[in-house]
């Protein structure tokens, strides 16, 4: 199991060394016993937070598998849900766990907008989880069923997924809550497509595999792309955002292909922003005269040692037909995929890793985010954002 992102900025040490003075002799034995102790403690610690943001939307399941009658599942945070569609449409999401037994609501059926366990047929509404029949009552019971509610998620739709709102375990859902994020578009027509890919790595090692400019030339060396011999410095502006920082609007690489022939299409310059918001998206936008391309990443985390990539792309550049851009996509994806599985094979060791400047300077800023906000909720008091002003970095990709 990987675990949670520890990262020593700038510094190298031994995992799960114990380093004693050689002069006081220590047994085999003690050494062995330290050693144990000191992972078991390390362990705890990692059982205890699996270090997921809670009060945000993420994206569970396409809007495609909830169709008809059907239950789908899907796990966030490592809470099992299950999810449905009404008769009259609407998107839901319960807890997959009968209050009642615990068996996954997911093996009962959908009945109109009640969802009835299979094991004795308790019926709940699925939109508010409130239970509406217990069968085996007797007009003598006095339990009062409507006081008894399987638990529920708000969920919403948009882009094609339905989006889950995990509010903290044990903690009342807000009296108000965010809308669920939308892909930005900037005309009524468009293509639009998604992909998707599971990483085998705790949530902040997909993120901050995702925001990191350095990989580039080495894991996604393509001909249609950029050859590894293309790498150069590069000097980019970044700026602060609410819950998150933006890579200001530039003009982009001229060592990538597509880039060139958009510019050479309509002849006018080509400007990218790239968003990076908490708790996990990576919201790109690129624009040439009215051309323009939109895509939203999203690294969601299923369980801790399990994160999924969600993409969706929407653009209205006519010579780009959907198919040709996610064969483009899924390579992309796959050699992110393929390097994450070698890198949690590392990870299992749990070693001391490192951050540096400026290629890292993202992640740093994406785990001060994190921290300033969790912070901020514990204390009540308004986020620090890490950084103050914008700031300009230097890497070579
Ligand atoms: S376990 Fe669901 S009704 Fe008994
Ligand atoms: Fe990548």
């Amino acid at each position: 199991m990987s675990s949670p992102c520890k990262l020593a900025a700038g510094s190298v040490a031994l995992p799960g060394a114990v380093y004693y003075d050689a002069t006081t002799a220590m047994s085999e034995t003690v050494q062995t016993m330290l050693q144990t102790n000191a992972e078991a403690a390390r362990e705890t610690e990692r059982e205890a937070d699996p270090g997921f943001l809670w009060d945000f939307w993420y994206p569970a399941v396409r809007s495609t598998e909830i169709t008809g009658r059907k239950l789908a599942t899907a796990m966030l945070l490592e809470v099992p849900l299950v999810l449905g569609r009404t008769s009259d449409g609407k998107a839901f999401a319960m807890r997959d766990s009968c209050p009642h037994r615990g068996i996954p609501l997911s093996y009962g059926r959908l009945d109109g907008p009640v969802v009835e366990c299979c094991y004795h047929g308790w019926r709940f509404d699925a939109c508010s989880g409130r239970c509406l029949e217990i069968p085996s009552l007797t007009s003598q019971d006095k339990l009062k069923v409507e006081r008894i509610f399987a638990g529920h998620y708000p969920c919403e739709e948009r882009d094609g997924y339905v989006w889950v709102y995990m509010n903290e375990p044990g903690a009342r859902l807000p009296e108000t809550i965010p809308a669920a994020p939308a892909l930005p578009v900037f005309s009524e027509k468009y293509k639009i497509t998604h992909l998707a890919c599971e990483l085998p790595s705790h949530v902040d090692h997909g993120i901050i595999g995702l925001m990191d400019p350095a990989h580039g030339p080495f894991v996604h060396q393509s001909w249609f792309w950029r050859s590894r011999h293309s790498i150069h410095e590069k000097e980019k502006q970044f700026e602060p955002i609410p819950n998150g920082f933006r890579m200001s609007k530039h003009s982009p690489s001229t060592n990538s292909a597509p880039y060139q022939l958009l510019k050479k299409m309509t002849g006018e310059p080509v400007t990218t922003t790239i968003d990076f918001v908490l708790p996990n998206q990576r919201l790109e936008e690129i624009h040439s005269g009215k051309l323009w391309f939109s895509s939203r990443a999203t690294v969601t985390p299923v369980r801790r040692d399990l994160c999924r990539i969600d993409f969706v792309a929407a653009w209205n550049v006519v010579f780009l037909p959907v198919p040709i851009f996610r064969m483009f996509g899924k390579t992309f994806l796959r050699q992110d995929q393929e390097t994450m599985i070698r890198q949690a094979e590392g990870l299992k060791h749990n070693p001391q890793l490192m951050l540096i400047d400026d290629a890292d300077r993202p992640a740093k800023w994406y785990f001060a985010l994190k921290a300033n906000l969790i912070e901020s909720r514990r204390a009540g008091t308004p986020m620090v954002h890490p950084m103050a002003e914008p700031v300009t970095l230097r890497w070579r990709s």
